[in-house]
């Protein structure tokens, strides 16, 4: 077993946090998974509990196929062995291990509000360590979340690197899209700044809600479709389609919002 790659945090989460990038991931991971032999997914990071990861599990088991095999891993040995009474192997089951993913090769890992709480620095090397160990044709999805799972935003990679960034929100309780900057992925939170392009993103989205305001009374998921498709008749390359935006999302194909500097 290789030595787990990474440092003990916070081990803060909560039941449902993480369903916007659960069912993104069944969305867009799905024929990968599906087409997949051994169909393993990895979740990095599950936390003080591991009810992120049985909701994962169940949400893939439910929603891709019925034998998916979920991984939660922790690089603390306390919280892998709390988690071990929720195992239900071989469908879900709690290891020990870190960005080298344990000698594992998944289709699929998520790891969310893991790297928020290391430096920027750290971000590159860890995304290289978890996407060398992927299976052929695997991916990563990397972001942060709020606590209740209202805002959160999401690096999707593969092996050669980042593909693309959503952002995703409850719309009935959004102000505006611009509270979204606060949780941006480590690899962007800094880079929300005058002159970065990740910064011109959020603005651009920001302005298009503000000006879709009339929208409004039709509901709040009119008002952000209305201000998706501005900024992508604006020229941002957004990625995914109409049926994802009512759902509070927009993908941006990542060479548009990588930090500059
Ligand atoms: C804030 S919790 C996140 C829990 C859950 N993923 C969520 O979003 O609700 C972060 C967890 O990641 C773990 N962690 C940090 N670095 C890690 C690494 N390199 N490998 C595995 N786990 C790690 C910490 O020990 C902590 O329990």
């Amino acid at each position: 077993m290789p030595r787990p790659v990474g440092a003990i945090t916070r081990g803060t989460t909560n039941p449902n946090r993480l369903r916007r990038v659960d069912n993104w991931i069944a969305a867009h991971c799905g024929d990968l998974l599906r087409d997949a032999p051994d169909p393993l997914v990895i979740d990095l990071g599950f936390g003080a509990t591991p009810v992120t990861t049985v909701e994962l599990r169940a949400r893939l088991a439910t929603a891709v196929r019925p034998d998916v095999r979920v991984v939660g891993l922790e690089i603390d040995p306390a919280r892998v062995a709390a988690a071990a009474p929720a195992a239900d192997p071989p469908g879900l089951d709690f290891l020990r291990g870190g960005f080298e993913l344990a000698g594992l090769r998944p289709v699929v890992v998520r790891a969310l509000n893991v790297l928020r709480q290391y430096d920027e620095a750290a971000v590159g090397p860890a995304w290289r360590a978890m996407t060398a160990a992927l299976a052929p044709d695997g991916v990563l999805v990397e972001g942060t979340c709020d606590e209740l799972g209202r805002l959160a935003s999401w690096v999707l990679l593969d092996g050669a690197g980042p593909r693309s960034l959503t952002l995703a929100a409850k719309l009935s309780t959004l102000d505006t899209p611009a509270t979204l900057a606060e949780r941006l992925p480590k690899a962007l939170i800094h880079h929300n700044v005058p002159g970065e392009p990740v910064h011109e993103f959020v603005g651009a989205l920001s302005g298009g809600w503000r000006d879709a305001a009339p929208y409004a009374t039709f509901g709040p998921r009119q008002r952000w479709v209305r201000a998706v498709s501005a900024v992508r008749e604006a020229g941002w390359p957004v990625l995914d389609r109409p049926a994802r935006w009512r759902l509070g999302e927009v993908t941006v194909a990542w060479p548009a919002v990588a930090p500059a500097t």
